[in-house]
């Protein structure tokens, strides 16, 4: 069977890669809206990105109205913004909030529908060219067709995506990650490793993919613990930079499955944060889904150097399942409880949850298809 197998325009990762940009950016446009949040700027990560355009003779505007995760609003004010100081290219500066706000600003402009309306269809039209560079190890949004934006009305987490949603450039700078403290570590990471480990165990999984889910589970396992332990450890944050990446490139090709598809309508509904809520299910949702996919699963104890001889596959399967849930644990990732919903309430919208997690079509690339019974289980399991 024949796939399709896309990645970002250009890629330019290691250090000096946000220097190096420069060179492309001046090719992009006379103006560009850095599309970022109010912490960038504390940071001094955007100061880091305008001197690169001013080296390079680009001018620019700066939206900084991305606070927390990204909503129809905030896209709306972006795309006003874009247009009133006649920007003519995107950069998306910061974790996967901006990053998903500057495509989805890319749409309306391009499209001239609210952002909304691509729910369901397919992103296709020109988009004006666009940079990412990501300051979390996580989401992988810089080499993802996807942007996910919460719909207020609905409370609905939008997952909408499209060909012109791919970054025409990604900046992998390390400079960047050793900032990130450490609840934001373990839950981007956990989101990395989700991607990975979905993406292979996915439906739609092929070769070429798995080379990139395998190397990014390979280096998140090395790595993540370090980096969380020690923020500073710039061999360890360098590796997950790296490893998100590769973990995004896996999955924008063969797609997340179940534990991404439950975890949109907890984010939508209680503002977990992305990352802690696909860690919240991790464990629960590999439980579920390993009966279909023992052998996919046994294939990463092998290639983690887990697996032991004499092991079957069902055993080599296990200790892979173990070893998450042994890694998440000692990220001392929160529980719904501990994060302080309120469990009254969840067990009212676990059936609405349940139904956002079958329609936005996730769970039903795992290989052991979810009922909605089966999802609900899990969603009640979460509070044993
Ligand atoms: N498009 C995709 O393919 C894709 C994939 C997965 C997740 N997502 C989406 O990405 C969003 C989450 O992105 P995220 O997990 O990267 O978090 P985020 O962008 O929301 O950032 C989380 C917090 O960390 C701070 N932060 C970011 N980088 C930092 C740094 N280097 N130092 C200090 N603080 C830093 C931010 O200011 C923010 O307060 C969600 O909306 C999720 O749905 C998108
Ligand atoms: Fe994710």
């Amino acid at each position: 069977m024949a796939n399709l197998f896309s990645v970002p325009g250009r890629i330019l990762s290691g250090e000096g890669a946000l220097e190096m940009s420069g060179l492309y950016l001046k090719t992009f446009g006379k103006k560009a809206l850095i599309v970022t949040d109010e912490m960038m700027e504390k940071l001094g990560n955007l100061k880091r990105v305008t001197d690169v355009l001013e080296q390079a003779g680009v001018a620019y505007a700066v939206y900084t109205g991305v606070s927390g995760e990204p909503t129809d609003e905030m896209i709306e004010k972006g795309a006003v913004q874009y247009k009133a100081d006649g920007c003519d290219f995107l950069i998306g500066l910061g974790g996967g909030s901006p990053i998903d706000s500057m495509k989805a600003i890319g749409a309306v402009v391009s499209g001239g529908k609210n952002i909304a309306e691509y729910m369901g269809g397919i992103i296709d039209q020109k988009l004006p060219p666009t940079a990412a560079i990501p300051t979390t190890a996580g989401t992988g949004s810089e080499a993802t067709q996807f942007t996910i934006i919460t719909d207020t009305k609905n409370n609905v987490k939008m997952l909408l995506k499209g060909p012109s949603l791919l970054p025409s450039l990604a900046v992998i700078d390390p400079v960047f990650t050793a900032t990130a403290p450490q609840s934001v570590t373990a839950a981007t990471g956990i989101d990395a490793l989700c991607h990975a480990v979905e993406a292979f165990t996915s439906l739609k999984a092929f070769p070429l993919a798995d080379s990139f889910a395998v190397s990014a589970v390979k280096r998140i396992f090395r790595n993540l613990k370090r980096a969380y332990d020690k923020g500073d450890d710039m061999e360890a944050r360098e590796q997950m930079a790296l490893a998100a990446l590769e973990a995004g490139i896996s999955f924008n090709n063969s797609s997340v499955t179940i534990v991404h598809g439950m975890s949109r309508p907890i984010g939508a509904l209680y503002h977990v944060p992305h990352g802690l809520s696909n860690a919240m299910l991790l464990p629960e949702c590999l439980k579920f889904a390993v009966s279909g996919a023992e052998e996919r699963f046994c294939e990463l104890a092998r290639e983690t150097g887990l697996y032991e001889d004499g092991m079957t596959v069902q055993q080599g399967a296990q200790v892979f399942i173990s070893a998450v849930c042994d890694l998440c644990a000692s990220l001392n990732v929160q529980t719904l409880a501990e994060f302080g919903v309120d469990k009254e309430d969840f067990f009212q919208n676990i059936s609405k949850m349940a139904d956002d997690a079958i329609a936005s079509g996730s769970p039903a690339n795992t290989r052991r298809q979810p009922t909605k019974e089966n999802i609900i289980a899990i969603y009640e399991a979460l509070w044993k």
